[in-house]
């Protein structure tokens, strides 16, 4: 087995090895997390901290959730109130964090690169909980498992992406991952919000969601990420519902045992109607449970790495 390097950036630095690696560990994770008594002893001993500079509900807390079943030493920086308020560097900030003996820092940052730059810089390992618009591996790894656990494979899967491309991490992740894996990847969206040199990854690209989403095993919706548009994209949040929302009559047109997900938080009515995020081909709660797994895989699988 290919040893994992000293840091989980991003899936485009690993290979298919290394991804069915973590795939596999979870499967033993989400085998422990379905027991009465979820506690291990992975990680006795080890300290992790959670350093989010950005707001997060699922990462953050399935992060910690992990960590604290394998019984490590968890902390959770609040940006607000903890030194960066006062003017401390990104860098200074990760160095303090690493000088307490940590042994995993797990870093959630508005900026592309950040993780990298700080895994340059301190002995911890350092996972990137999402880095700006480059990459969200541990959510993609999340979702190639559940998919993975519903078809029982990856390879030769058609899997439609559709919303934001070119501000989502998540759509990134996986279009790295799921290629590596042998699936057919194509992204949907209107043309402003689908980066033009997108089929260098290796995946088709429609400006119109019946098209993309055509016969696909697997259907993802993305999150409109108002918070990194730096102008209006599109005309209205209601135009872009009726044109590029998915709902049962255009989720018809997937294959009948079609899978739908979402990395969450879904804006209900627009990229995803409620009918379709509460209906019978929905999985974004098991995607849910599966990111605890995912993650209690990373962290033993990584900070493993640094006792050898
Ligand atoms: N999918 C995801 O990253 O969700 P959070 O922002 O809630 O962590």
């Amino acid at each position: 087995m290919q040893k994992p390097k000293k840091d989980l950036l991003g899936l485009k630095d690993l290979s298919e090895e290394q991804i069915t690696n973590i795939l596999e560990t979870a499967k033993t994770m989400k085998y422990i997390m379905s027991q009465k008594n979820k506690k291990t002893g992975h990680l006795v001993g080890k300290s992790i901290v959670t350093l989010f500079y950005e707001n997060s509900t699922r990462t953050r807390i399935s992060f910690e959730a992990a960590a604290k079943y394998m019984s490590a030493f968890t902390s959770s920086v609040s940006v607000g109130t903890s030194s960066v308020s006062k003017g401390e560097n990104l860098i200074d900030t990760a160095k303090t964090i690493d000088a307490m003996g940590t042994d995993a820092i797990i870093i959630r940052h508005s900026m592309s690169g950040a993780p990298h730059l700080i895994a340059a810089n301190v002995k911890a390992c350092v996972i990137n909980a999402g880095d700006g618009m480059n990459e969200h591996p541990t959510q993609a790894l999340l979702d190639i498992f559940t998919i993975k656990e519903k078809k029982g494979t990856i390879k030769g899967l058609k899997v439609a992406i559709v919303g934001d491309i070119a501000h989502s991490r998540v759509a990134r992740s996986n279009i790295w991952g799921l290629t590596k894996l042998g699936a057919e990847v194509s992204v949907g969206g209107p043309a402003t919000l689908i980066p033009p040199d997108i089929s260098k990854m290796g995946v088709k690209a429609y400006n119109s969601v019946q098209e993309a989403i055509l016969d696909a095993d697997v259907v993802m919706g993305l999150r409109i990420q108002t918070e990194r548009q730096k102008s209006g994209l599109f005309p209205s949040v209601s135009e872009y519902a009726r044109f590029f929302g998915i709902d049962e009559k255009r989720l018809t047109l997937a294959k009948p045992d079609v899978l739908l997900l979402h990395p969450g938080p879904v804006n209900r009515g627009i990229e995803l109607s409620t009918s379709v995020v509460d209906g019978e081909k929905s999985v974004i709660n098991e995607q849910v449970t599966n990111g605890v797994a995912i993650r209690m895989a990373v962290l033993y699988l990584y900070t493993r790495e640094s006792d050898d």
